[in-house]
Formats: structure tokens, sequence, C-alpha cells
């Protein structure tokens, strides 16, 4: 495919009719995968998601992990991570005429309900060296999603009628992401974050963080959800959020 040429960065694409799960298959084969490899699945039986869910399987979606390698651990790292890649699929989705939003840390919505998730892990730690592995799971061509999450799932193609370009978005968001990583390798979150806000919808809402209710009030500048609670500020650095709308 196009950007396996053209890309600097993304020069190995794994293909598989079905998996697990693409971050379980990375995180078992790291060892004898090149940095940056992309594995994609057409189809996972067992996708995880945050917070121990899975990530029920839709047809005519993406989920794919990508690799990144010999990154000096550093845990304060990977939600910044998860927060710019969400930040690019976002981006990338608005270039297709979708008008998404995104939900920290890191999901991406469409007329109020989830159409993309993402899961960062931390793995394979020697010596201070290991590894990120992004997962991403986007609705895309299915109909519809099985009655059991209708109310909080929705697809590309549902909301807007039309099937859509799976390997044109996937070149895109791995061309965007190789694009940033420079700016986010130098600046960090920072360099997004008027972005990030821009397309944040908890902003100025009333949330719930693991059962507290809280009104946010804005994203730091490494990422972190600032809320006031009781008249007192608290950061949020992860976490499940819900809001009430
Ligand atoms: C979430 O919103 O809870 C994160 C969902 C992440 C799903 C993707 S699909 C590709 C990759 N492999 C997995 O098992 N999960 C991620």
């Amino acid at each position: 495919e196009g950007y396996i040429q053209s890309s600097n960065l993304f020069k190995e694409f794994i293909y598989l009719n079905e998996v697990d799960s693409t971050n379980a298959y990375v995180k078992q084969n790291q060892q004898y995968l090149p940095n940056a490899t992309v594995v994609y699945a057409e189809r996972q039986t067992q996708g995880r998601g945050r917070f121990s869910r899975r990530w029920v399987d839709l047809d005519k979606g993406i989920k794919m992990s990508i690799l990144l390698k010999l990154l000096l651990l550093d845990l304060e790292k990977i939600v910044p991570f998860t927060l710019f890649t969400g930040l690019v699929i976002n981006r990338v989705l608005r270039k297709h005429g979708v008008e998404s939003f995104i939900k920290w840390s890191n999901d991406i919505y469409l007329n109020g309900k989830k159409v993309c998730g993402i899961l960062s892990e931390l793995s394979g730690e020697v010596e201070g060296f290991g590894s990120i592995i992004i997962g991403i799971g986007i609705n895309v061509n299915a109909k519809s999603v099985p009655e059991e999450i209708k109310d909080i799932a929705t697809t590309l193609k549902a909301e807007t009628l039309h099937d859509f370009d799976r390997t044109r978005l996937i070149i895109d968001i791995l061309k965007e992401f190789e694009r940033e990583l420079s700016n986010f390798e130098k600046y960090g979150f920072s360099y997004f974050r008027d972005e990030y806000k821009s397309f944040c919808i908890n902003l100025g809402k009333e949330i719930l963080v693991n059962g507290e209710r809280m009104l946010c009030k804005d994203i730091g500048k490494n990422g972190e959800l600032v809320c006031e609670k009781d008249g007192k500020i608290v950061e949020i650095s992860s976490g499940e959020v819900t809001i009430r709308f």
C-alpha cells in the first residue's frame, strides 16, 4: 500500500484476517517486530477496551495497533501520547468531512456517540527501554451497532449515511501521526492543546469522575483534566469520565 512506500516511519504493515486482539498480538510478538509496525485485523475475537472492558467487534471497521519501540519508558508519557493520537484521528476524520469531537481523554464522538476508542499499553521494559502499543478501534462502515451498545456507540456510516474508504483513512491517520510526531516529541502535548480544547466536549460540563461530580474547567498543559469540586481545583490525569448533559 501507498503509505508503506511513502512513509519513513511506518514501513511494516501486518494484515491479519482474524486475531484475538491486535494489541495482544503486538505485545506477544514485539521482540520480532520492528519499530513502528502497524498490525491491522479485519476481525478481533477478543478486542480489548480500556478499564478491562471489551471492544465489540464490528464488520468493516478499523482495528489496528501501532508499536512504538525504544522510547525511554516514562509512564508520564503515555497519557499525552494517547491524547495526541486522539487529536490526530479527530483531525483526519474532520478532513474526511466528519464533524467529530474528542471526549477526554481519547474517545472520538460523533453526534453524541462514540465512534472511536484508543487503548494504549506500555510493555516490554528492558533496562529502561520499552514500547508503547497504541490500539485504535474505529467503527467505520457497519450499518449499525449491536443493540447492547446502541445508546453509547455508533459508526461513521450510521451517522453520515455513506461509506468511507478505510485504506484512505488508515493512510491519512498514519501520515498525520508521522508528520506531527516530531512536534509532539519536541513540544509535548502543549503544542496541540488549543486544538484539543477546541474539540473537547467535556469543557464547561458537569462530569462524573470515578463517581464524583465535578465541573470541567480546562485541559492542562500536559493534557490533564482540570476540574472544580466544592470550590477546589482538582487535576485528573486518568480515570473514567462520564459527561452529564
Ligand atoms: C476504549 O475505548 O475502551 C479503547 C478501545 C480500543 C480498541 C482497539 S481495536 C484495536 C486494538 N486492539 C484491541 O484489542 N483494542 C484496540
